[in-house]
């Protein structure tokens, strides 16, 4: 049986990645047969078979992506990115110590990775392998057609003479049924996405990282006190319990930067922040119509949270 990163969705064989099809080895298919997934012209590869789908079109809409897709590309919440891929750098600068003596590729899943405003520069911070998966497909559609044109993807390969980089492979998953080989995964991040803690627990190896970005009490406080009569608090720390069995905490580290925003900036947050729907309809436009003349000014604040697998003694 050949070892691979990837198993197959519907089989859990080994699946091999090859330019125009994935293919599974068909070895625990009870009928020997090979499973095969097409590559896309994008470059992505969709891993979500129809039984695993709970909707016709599941995730992100094309609408909520690009309206993240403007809002973060203004840059307004840089210095969360910056923060999380500096202490992806530290932990991935710890481990090529220990991998380089093993002579392990280092590998890292980035969940509900969206269009990728954080995978990208995550590319940078010195792993092998960067699996890009969401279950929405016109996330990782975008997420790929970016990574091609950086020349990031699986299968492009380094100019004559330049440095060995990061290989992006974007998938169509969910994060229930990760197509992921056991213990095969140096980190996972999860960067406002799905936190499943038993799936995690299975693909990622001994002492393996989970980054976890959440919004923190507080967050756009005077846009939600703007929308709704009464402020729920997010509940930063609920799902730290669901992890314990799996994960012990390291670190959390605290975010906050000043928002000034114009109306289509507030537009674009309203449609990205769930939320922000449940809004009465007359709130949601009595806040437009105020920053159709004033900019508006609020506070994002984010909290990171860096855990590490609990390794059975
Ligand atoms: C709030 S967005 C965050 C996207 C991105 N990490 C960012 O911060 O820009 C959550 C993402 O999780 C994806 N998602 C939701 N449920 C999922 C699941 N079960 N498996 C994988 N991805 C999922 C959505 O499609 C969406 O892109
Ligand atoms: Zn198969």
């Amino acid at each position: 049986m050949l070892v691979s990163l990837f198993i197959c969705p519907l089989c859990q064989s080994p699946l091999i990645p090859a330019a125009d099809t994935w293919r599974c080895d068909g070895s625990l298919n009870p009928k020997q047969t090979a499973h095969p997934f097409d590559v896309a012209r994008q470059g992505y590869v969709n891993l979500l078979p129809v039984q695993q789908k709970k909707s016709k079109a599941p995730g992100d809409s094309q609408q909520s992506i690009e309206a993240r897709q403007r809002f973060l590309n203004a840059g307004h919440y840089q210095s969360l990115n910056d923060l999380i891929c500096q202490k992806m750098a530290e932990l991935l600068s710890l481990e090529k110590v220990k991998t380089n003596q093993k002579g392990q590729p280092i590998n890292w899943l980035d969940i509900g990775c969206g269009e990728g405003y954080y995978t990208q520069p995550m590319a940078q911070t010195g792993m092998d392998t960067l699996i890009a998966a969401d279950i929405s497909k016109p996330a990782v559609l975008e997420l790929a057609k970016v990574s091609k044109a950086l020349g990031r993807l699986w299968y492009q390969k380094p100019e004559d003479g330049a440095a060995k980089t990061t290989a992006i492979y974007p998938l169509v998953t969910s994060a229930a049924y990760l197509p992921l080989r056991t213990h095969s995964l140096t980190g996972i991040s999860s960067i406002f996405s799905p936190i499943l803690p038993e799936a995690f627990n299975e693909v990622l190896s001994d002492a393996g990282y989970l980054i976890i970005a959440k919004p923190d009490i507080e967050h756009l406080a005077t846009m939600r006190e703007a929308l709704f009569d009464d402020v729920r608090e997010h509940d930063s720390d609920k799902f730290l319990q669901a992890l314990s069995p799996y994960f012990k905490l390291l670190d959390r580290y605290r975010v906050s930067t000043e928002l000034t925003l114009s109306a289509e900036d507030l537009a674009d947050l309203l449609t990205m922040t769930p939320y922000a729907y449940r809004a009465r309809s007359e709130k949601r436009q009595a806040l437009l119509a105020k920053v159709a003349t004033t900019p508006f000014t609020t506070e994002a604040k984010f909290i990171v949270y860096i855990l590490q697998k609990i390794t059975a003694q």
